[in-house]
């Protein structure tokens, strides 16, 4: 197992109390495996996958265990973080410009992080950069990578970060709504492209997105959050083909699909909850339309069932399948 996250919990100190983003989140993940984090805004996806990273706000602090390889990361000094954030695990994000630095050539970005992490030679970085610009398919690389980042579209942006991000071979990729600035066909090819490093590297996969729509077809397993605690995870196909949770239904309905028409599209009524005010219960209390007495106070146990799906939830499923 390449990583063990055990009730990792996210507290963020404001001025107006404590915002608890996520609260107790455990999984695990393979060597190869692909897995969905999926969820609405401020559902804590993010930081669950900053946490893990060491990467918080500096008003965040992160509790529980989560082990690479056997390692607990949030034991780690910061140098020590910093070196496996280097080597063993690569994260790409919404949008490419924040983390290319506008004023530097694409070859000069790439290079640094094989001379600075790997001790190459400026010529066999510049090498090594090339043969990865290759793999995510910039045209006449050789070329182009003496471009500046603005010189790209979007959608090669991101591939270029996706290149740089694949640079020291990280074991783990966490791709944080890693299409949803570009347009659906861009997308697709960006889907496309993760599916084939994740089978020609080898790296384990994280996809953190809003979109349920692109996690279909690419992710093994699905983890749903919401008020930053798990509702439902399992394979991909039988959660989404038979979701055993009411949040998760809501989030399918809202999907757009070619079978159905438009009009039939639901948002899920009612709004997020507020992480600094989470009921004692289910955190989906006030939105749910299978609500019982129980739930505002009870916390649902995350329960395992049909072997290797998840859900937490007082009602039982056969009566939310339904
Ligand atoms: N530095 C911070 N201080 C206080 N609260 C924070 C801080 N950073 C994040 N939060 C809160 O943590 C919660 C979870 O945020 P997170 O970024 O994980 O959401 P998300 O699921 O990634 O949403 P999105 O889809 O919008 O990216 C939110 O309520 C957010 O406001
Ligand atoms: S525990 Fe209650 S509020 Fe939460 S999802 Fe289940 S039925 Fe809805
Ligand atoms: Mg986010």
């Amino acid at each position: 197992m390449l990583l063990d996250i055990d009730n990792l919990r996210v507290t963020f100190s404001t001025a107006d109390g404590d915002v608890n983003a996520v609260n107790g989140v455990s999984f695990q993940l393979d060597q190869r495996e692909t897995l969905a984090i999926v969820g609405e805004s401020g559902s804590g996806k993010s930081q669950t996958a900053f946490a893990l990273m060491g990467l918080l706000a500096r008003n965040g602090r992160a509790t529980g265990q989560v082990r690479f390889d056997g390692t607990d990361l949030l034991g780690l000094t910061p140098s020590k973080m910093n070196k496996v954030r280097s080597n063993q695990i690569g994260m790409i994000f919404q949008d490419p410009m924040t983390s290319l630095n506008p004023y530097i050539r694409i070859s000069e970005q790439m290079a640094e992080v094989l001379t600075l992490h790997k001790g190459m030679s400026k010529k066999d970085a510049i090498a090594e950069s090339i043969r990865m610009l290759d793999a995510v398919k910039i045209p006449d690389a050789r070329n182009r990578i003496r471009s500046f980042p603005h010189e790209f579209s979007g959608g090669m942006r991101q591939r270029i970060m996706i290149a740089m991000s694949l640079l020291c071979r990280p074991r783990l990729l966490i791709a944080d709504e890693p299409t949803t600035a570009l347009d659906v066909t861009v997308q697709a090819q960006i889907m496309q492209l993760l599916a084939d490093i994740r089978d020609d590297f080898g790296t384990a996969i994280i996809l953190i997105t809003h979109d349920l729509g692109v996690v279909a077809g690419f992710c093994d397993r699905t983890l749903v959050l919401y008020g930053g605690q798990i509702m439902e995870d399992g394979p991909t196909d039988p959660v989404f083909a038979d979701p055993s949770h009411p949040y998760t239904k809501g989030l399918l309905r809202a999907v757009p699909r070619l079978d159905r028409d438009d009009d039939e599209l639901l948002t899920i009524a009612g709004e997020p909850p507020d992480m600094s005010r989470l009921p004692q219960g289910c955190p989906f209390t006030a939105r749910c339309a299978y609500v019982q007495n129980t739930c505002a106070h009870i916390p649902p146990e995350l329960a395992t069932f049909d072997g290797n799906r998840r859900r937490a939830c007082h009602v039982p499923k056969s009566e939310v399948s339904a």
